[in-house]
């Protein structure tokens, strides 16, 4: 298939789309590293800082539930218009997916995650059984640097029944099937992302 044209004005490292939708089809989830300019990160984690004050602590469905989740959260619209450059991006992959895996994406639908010491996110999917249009879930993470031993992981079971422990690898991009158990591992520092929905309005995953 064709690699689609991505934003230039982001300077996007180049990436295999080809290997990103083998990845996908096969494990049900994709990383991709080095995706951005260490600009566009760093002028993206000054957009996400200066609005913490602005931040409300994640709900689920029908409110916050502190044992399940800790983070706090910031939707993202116009009003961010660098986090907007990364749902560029996202919607340039949407079209990607769409031709590949006929997954009818529609929208994208974003928030900042902010996890401060002490913080994470239980287990669980982002459509459990298949209760809402979300068919990729996909989290890229902005903060400066991390170490291994600042916890903080995304563990993940593929599609396949396997378990994998992400590291929250500053410029990485984590695509993953929203049907896929996971969670976030106890934080002990800032942990900084964008998570995103690419979303179907209507139709069901059925990979
Ligand atoms: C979520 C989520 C994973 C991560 O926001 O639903 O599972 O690594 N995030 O931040
Ligand atoms: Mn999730």
């Amino acid at each position: 298939m064709q690699a689609t044209t991505l934003p230039p004005a982001l300077n996007l490292q180049s990436w295999n789309l080809d290997q990103v939708l083998d990845d996908l089809n096969e494990f049900g989830f994709a990383l991709i590293d080095d995706i951005y300019s260490l600009d566009y990160v760093q002028t993206l984690a000054n957009e996400c800082t200066s609005h913490l004050a602005e931040f409300r602590a994640a709900g689920i469905q029908n409110g916050v539930v502190s044992h399940i989740r800790s983070d706090h959260i910031l939707w993202i619209d116009g009003q961010l218009p660098i986090a907007q450059q990364h749902l560029q991006t996202l919607e340039h992959l949407s079209q990607a997916l769409n031709q590949a895996f006929y997954l009818g994406i529609k929208e994208v639908e974003a928030h900042f995650a902010c996890y401060n010491a002490g913080e994470f996110y239980a287990l669980h999917r982002d459509n459990p059984q298949q209760k809402n249009d979300r068919m990729i879930s996909t989290v890229f993470y902005l903060h400066e640097s991390w170490q291994e031993d600042w916890g903080g992981q995304l563990r993940l079971q593929d599609k396949l029944g396997q378990w994998h422990i992400i590291q929250p690898q500053p410029n990485r991009l984590a695509i993953f099937q929203s049907d896929v158990l996971h969670e976030v591992l106890l934080s002990k520092q800032q942990r900084l992302s964008i998570t995103a929905w690419l979303r179907s309005g209507g139709s069901i995953w059925n990979g």
